[in-house]
């Protein structure tokens, strides 16, 4: 009698737990079952298709692909389903949707890979002017700023590679790309001598991990939970502290400046900081965190994308090192020409076209185009599926990147695609420069909220590999072989470990394919 009390509790919650579980994926299927979904099917399928997400997404977002090519399919995470789009048609429809209908905004609040509001702080969704700040005075200072950033990578390249000259030298790619590019954006974000700190630097690029990583652990709590433990988990105030170490007494400097000498005060850098300040109310007391939590925003939005984009150019140049001499050449001769500047950079059409080549090969990792529903009635896509109020809808760039009908041979790399199509007759109308977006092309987003940061996301690109062609002679670790992605649910990456010298133990298959060798020309005798 008395076990029988213990155990009818104990009964009841399970059956009551199956019968909730049970008529949700009812109400589910009501709504969505029209919907095809890869992955496992049954009453389990939230947690067996959730986990299986955790280390085989590519392959889910590759058999979605394939299967329902052109369409919407629902992919299963622990507790909810998330809906991928994979095809022109339904892309146009996500990105022309306006911001109350599909949200990137709120996707970016409750998606589990960013949390903002916990992450970042909610003031970054309700004024967001540092983003316009990129759209307007940074894109039209490129060409002002051009000597700051070609200096900053042909420094941080020589310094970290730091070759001798007389041998090949191995290199880990990716840690090597993150450092050049995070001083490099510092270098424009909050000029010299900050963008070379250490621990100013060590604070950039650890941001973006910190984020993601306390994100997804902050979206594994019930939303009752969120506003408790959010900001407990979330190390945004640690990072604010830190950005302040190294920013508030330059962003105190420039303020007094200010007060004192006017808005235009002499000797006033041009940098994002200063543009972020002439947007603010320099008499608020708030200004030094807000500023530091946007910089660090733009840092997040700014490193890993781009360092992740050029070891995928360089992995995709060390396999195919017949690109390497003809790269070499255009750089060559257009800086003899004209030097170093952001005018001889826009005539690089070959480098241009092979890093748009690898965009358009690799996954931007998990930097996609991501919308939540915010229409009560769902979202209607124009071949009828309705997907319902609140789910996060998701582009994948397969569907478009990888098409027949957009690309020929679209699973061959072809550096020189763009190039050709240049070349053609009527290439006069050319629009495939890496900074143009397309239905076809959507490495950068397209329409409502394109990419903002890509111009000075492509001008880096342009001159680190211009730079490394002139100046360096490259090759893979073992020829012919690309190192394999990495991969952590929506995080797919170029290969990063850091082995910078690897012996191979007895009995263990080979090195780690993660290094380049790198050897500097022109004290090789070339
Ligand atoms: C190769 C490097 C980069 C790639 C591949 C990339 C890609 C993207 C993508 C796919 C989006 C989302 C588009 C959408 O939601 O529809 C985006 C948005 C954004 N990017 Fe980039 N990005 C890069 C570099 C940068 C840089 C250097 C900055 C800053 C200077 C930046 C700032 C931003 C901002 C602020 C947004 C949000 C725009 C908005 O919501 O309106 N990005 N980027
Ligand atoms: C390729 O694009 C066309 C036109 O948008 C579309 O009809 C087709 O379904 C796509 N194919 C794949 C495999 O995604
Ligand atoms: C969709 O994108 C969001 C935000 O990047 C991410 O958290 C989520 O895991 C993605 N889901 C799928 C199925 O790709
Ligand atoms: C973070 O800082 C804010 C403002 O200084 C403060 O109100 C809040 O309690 C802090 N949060 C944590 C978790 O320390």
């Amino acid at each position: 009698m008395g076990n029988l009390t213990l155990v009818s509790p104990a009964l009841a919650s399970l059956v009551a737990v199956c019968v909730l579980l049970w008529a949700r994926k009812q109400a589910d299927e009501r709504k969505i079952g029209s919907i095809p979904s890869v992955g496992s099917s049954g009453l389990l399928e939230y947690y067996t298709g959730g986990w299986r997400f955790l280390f085989h997404y590519p392959e889910m977002l590759a058999e979605g692909c394939e299967k329902y090519p052109g369409r919407v399919f629902r992919v299963p995470r622990v507790f909810r389903w998330d809906f991928t789009v994979a095809g022109t048609a339904l892309t146009q429809d996500v990105v022309t949707a306006p911001e109350n209908v599909l949200s990137a905004v709120a996707a970016n609040r409750d998606a589990s890979s960013l949390q903002l509001d916990f992450t970042m702080g909610p003031e970054l969704s309700t004024n967001s002017f540092h983003i316009d700040v990129v759209r307007t005075k940074l894109t039209r200072n490129l060409g002002k700023c051009f000597p700051g950033i070609r200096d900053e990578v042909s420094c941080a390249f020589d310094e970290l590679i730091a070759s001798d000259g007389t041998d090949w030298k191995l290199v880990t790619v990716l840690p090597m790309t993150t450092k050049v590019v995070a001083r490099t954006v510092n270098h424009v974000f909050v000029g010299l001598p900050t963008c070379r700190n250490e621990d100013y630097l060590d604070l950039a690029m650890q941001y973006t991990i910190d984020v993601f990583l306390r994100a997804q652990l902050i979206s594994l709590l019930p939303f009752f939970l969120r506003p408790i433990f959010g900001p407990l988990i979330s190390s945004r105030n640690q990072s604010v502290r830190k950005g302040l170490k190294h920013l508030g007494p330059i962003i105190e400097y420039r303020i007094e400046q200010e007060k004192q000498h006017g808005s235009d005060w002499p000797g006033k850098p041009n940098d994002y900081l200063s543009w972020l300040l002439e947007s603010v109310d320099i008499n608020d007391e708030r200004t030094a965190p807000d500023i530091v939590s946007r910089i660090l925003a733009m840092n997040m939005a700014g490193i890993h994308t781009t360092s992740n984009a050029f070891a995928h150019a360089l992995f995709d140049l060390t396999t195919h090192p017949s690109y390497i001499n003809a790269l070499r050449e255009e750089a060559e001769q257009i800086v003899e020409e004209h030097g170093w500047t952001k005018a001889a950079l826009n005539k690089m059409h070959k480098i241009d076209s092979f890093l748009r080549e690898s965009q358009r090969m690799h996954d931007n990792g998990p930097f996609a185009i991501t919308r939540q529903v915010l229409d009560p009635l769902g979202f209607k896509f124009s071949d009828g599926t309705v997907v319902p109020y609140g789910s996060i809808v998701n582009v994948t760039f397969r569907g478009v990147h990888f098409n027949k009908t957009n690309y020929e041979n679209p699973d061959v790399f072809d550096g020189f695609r763009f190039y050709k199509m240049r070349e053609e007759p009527n290439g006069a109308l050319f629009n495939r420069h890496m900074t143009s977006t397309s239905l076809d092309h959507l490495s950068f987003g397209h329409k409502v909220h394109t990419c903002p940061g890509r111009f000075l996301a492509a001008t880096e690109l342009k001159t680190m590999l211009a730079h490394l062609v002139i100046n360096y002679d490259l090759r893979a670790e073992i020829e012919g072989v690309r190192p394999p992605d990495d991969v952590f649910g929506i995080v797919i990456v170029p290969n990063g470990r850091a082995k910078p010298q690897y012996i191979s133990p007895p009995g263990i298959p080979g090195p780690d394919m993660t290094l380049l060798s790198l050897a500097k020309l022109w004290d090789s005798g070339r």
